[in-house]
């Protein structure tokens, strides 16, 4: 497997301490699951990964709607549901990685625009607006 790990970089913090925090930690466990892939073929061993990693997912959701909700933000019901999505879309992709025999390179590109395209912008958009 030829992808290179997807390192963390200053411009994916969105300024909100403990979310960046816990964003970090989520791309470590991403690039954890891509090595875990490319060092075993073991079944079992790769779905424990993919799910440390949405148990981690869970809790970050829970975690950061908490934070929105105690700052009043609007809009965390349609962000709640765009986890529920994200959950879905893991779950799916999994099973087709896992027992379909999907191509795990696609699967760690998917997780990869996870967070780039939720983390990064997504919360973003959430958290803009809080008062300061
Ligand atoms: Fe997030
Ligand atoms: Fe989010």
């Amino acid at each position: 497997m030829s992808v290179e790990p997807f390192p963390w970089n200053a411009k994916f913090a969105i300024g909100v301490e403990l979310v960046d925090l816990q964003h970090r930690y989520f791309l470590d466990l991403i690039n954890r699951v891509w090595d875990g892939f490319s060092l075993s073929e073991d079944e079992v061993y790769q779905r424990r990964l993919i799910q440390e990693l949405r148990k981690y997912a869970e809790f970050h959701f829970l975690s950061e709607e908490n934070l929105a909700y105690s700052l009043g933000l609007p809009h965390l019901s349609l962000h709640h549901e765009r986890h529920m999505e994200l959950l879905g879309e893991l779950d799916r992709r999994t099973e087709a990685v896992l027992r379909e025999g999907a191509d795990a390179e696609e699967f760690f590109m998917f997780l990869i625009s996870w967070f780039s395209g939720h983390t990064y912008y997504e919360d973003r958009i959430l958290f803009a607006v809080r008062e300061t």
